[in-house]
């Protein structure tokens, strides 16, 4: 697609309101990887470089939220040799695009546990998150160490230690307060899911948050993801009627 049809579509994606937040499980980097006689790594770093776009395309658009699942609870089983390589580039990323992320005014958040990361990562991240905490343009939110469960059952385990510190009584947990106890704390739920790679299920990522979140699938590998598909995800979803389970 030459920069005209590209352009053309981006205005096609802004006559519309635009969904506040979308999320993206970006899957595939192995087998992009793979495909090519690459090792696996290379797969992962190429994965940088659309991560990267997309944020940008992001910002450019106006869209004010965006999640990525960088790293599941379950990736832990992968080979040390992998994990570390996967940690080691997202060092590189908070450290390379930090000014840059800054300057577009895009605030980095971070979804997950990560005091089970090695301290030098660690250290990276909470710069990162100190850096841009009065950003305002975007919310960058990382999904590291993330799981959809585990999510879950750290708000009860918080909400169930304030009911019994007596600080919350029972009658006041509903569905928002426990919304405020998960990672997105306050944010908007998704509208919009994206998962790469080929692959239709949701790997534990948002499990309370993607309730009614419009899910979108591509076989095309993260690597190989692009602005152009991004903004055909988008006109998709504009198609869809979303009902909330009401009539027309
Ligand atoms: C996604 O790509 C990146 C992470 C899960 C960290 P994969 O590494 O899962 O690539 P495939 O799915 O094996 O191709
Ligand atoms: C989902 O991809 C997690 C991330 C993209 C970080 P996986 O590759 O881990 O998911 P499965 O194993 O195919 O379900
Ligand atoms: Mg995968």
């Amino acid at each position: 697609m030459n920069k005209k049809e590209l352009e053309k579509l981006k205005n096609e994606v802004l006559k519309r309101e635009l969904p506040k937040h979308i999320a993206i499980t970006m899957d595939g980097n192995g087998r992009w990887a793979k495909k090519r006689f690459l090792p696996r790594t290379a797969g992962h770093r190429e994965g940088v470089k659309t991560l990267r776009k997309i944020v940008e395309v992001c910002g450019d658009i106006g869209i004010k939220h965006l999640t990525v699942f960088a790293f599941s609870t379950e990736n832990w089983k992968r080979p040390d040799g992998e994990v570390s390589y996967l940690l080691k580039l997202l060092r590189e990323f908070l450290k390379k695009d930090l000014n840059t992320l800054h300057k577009n005014n895009v605030k980095i958040n971070i979804w997950g546990n990560i005091s089970e990361f090695d301290s030098g990562t660690r250290e990276e991240i909470k710069k990162a998150i100190k850096k841009t905490e009065g950003n305002t343009k975007l919310q960058l939110n990382l999904a590291l160490n993330y799981g959809g469960r585990s999510d879950i059952v750290k708000a009860c385990k918080n909400i169930s230690m304030k009911v019994k510190l007596g600080e919350l009584d029972i009658e006041q947990i509903n569905e928002d307060m426990f919304n405020s106890y998960l990672y997105s704390e306050n944010q908007p739920e998704p509208e919009l899911l994206i998962r790469t790679g080929g692959d239709y299920r949701l790997s534990n990522f948002l499990l309370y948050q993607s309730a009614y979140t419009e899910l979108w699938f591509t076989d095309v590998y993260w690597p190989a993801f692009n602005e152009e598909i991004f903004y055909r995800a988008i006109l998709d979803y504009y198609k869809v009627d979303r009902r909330f389970g009401d009539i027309q």
